[in-house]
């Protein structure tokens, strides 16, 4: 029977923030902004393994108390220079059964609940592609050109914001990655396989925290859920 694992990339800095400190580590609701995705994950009981894809010199990590987290936390020293690369390094690194699940997820969306794990885990452990959480656009969409006005209104009917997790096979994940390297989400590596993953339906509360505003809006859902 497949297993299911998660695997946190984490090996960022986060510049749109910033901050010299990485955003992963920023303080949100009292404690390093990863520790919230971290212990939601760890906390599932269908998840055997979360492991996080730090950078190499990361010198954060281990000064936080993970004893709660248990064995179920494996830190990975092994971060890419992008995401995707990241992301590939710890797959290699935790040398997963190709058939296993693999729930990729963003240290920065902290706003993760179980709900949404369980959610997710329901609608696609039968299924063949595997897929993401996801919400349907909800703003009108402008097209800018080069002055910042507007060119055209662009449809947004079938459009959907992506989230994570994103949530596949090993092995498909593994190829898709090794294929093409210079993608923003793992679904996008998977599409270019030919496969169409499925798109489970999220909400807001899962965004990520990108822009200093950003923890303001995090710490109030964080301390309500
Ligand atoms: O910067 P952004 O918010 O898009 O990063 C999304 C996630 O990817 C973050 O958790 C970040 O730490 C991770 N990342 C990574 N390795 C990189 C760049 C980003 O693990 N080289």
């Amino acid at each position: 029977m497949s297993e299911f694992y998660a695997l946190v990339p984490a090996a960022g800095f986060g510049a749109r923030m910033g901050n010299e400190l990485p955003k992963q580590y920023l303080e949100l609701a009292g404690k390093p902004m990863i520790w919230h995705a971290l212990s939601t994950l760890c906390a599932h009981p269908d998840i055997g393994t979360v492991f996080v894809v730090l950078a190499p010199g990361d010198e954060h990590f281990a000064r936080y108390d993970w004893s709660h987290c248990g064995s179920k936390l494996a830190p990975l020293y092994c971060g890419g220079e992008t995401r995707a690369g990241s992301v590939a390094n710890g797959l290699l690194a935790c040398e997963l059964e190709p058939d296993d699940w693999v729930l990729v997820h963003d240290a920065a969306r902290p706003c993760l609940t179980q709900a949404l794990l369980d959610k997710m885990i329901a609608e696609l452990r039968d299924d063949p592609v595997g897929g993401i959480l996801a919400v349907p656009v909800a703003d009108t969409l402008k097209r800018a050109d080069a002055q910042q006005r507007i060119a055209h209104t662009e449809p947004r009917e079938g459009l959907w914001q992506a989230q994570t997790p994103q949530m596949f096979r090993a092995g498909v994940l593994a190829e898709a990655l090794a294929r093409c390297n210079s993608v923003t989400d793992e679904a996008s590596a998977v599409e270019a396989l030919g496969l169409q993953p499925k798109l489970v339906a999220s909400d807001s509360s899962n965004f990520k925290v990108t822009y200093p505003q950003d923890i303001v809006l995090a710490e109030l859902l964080l301390t309500s859920l």
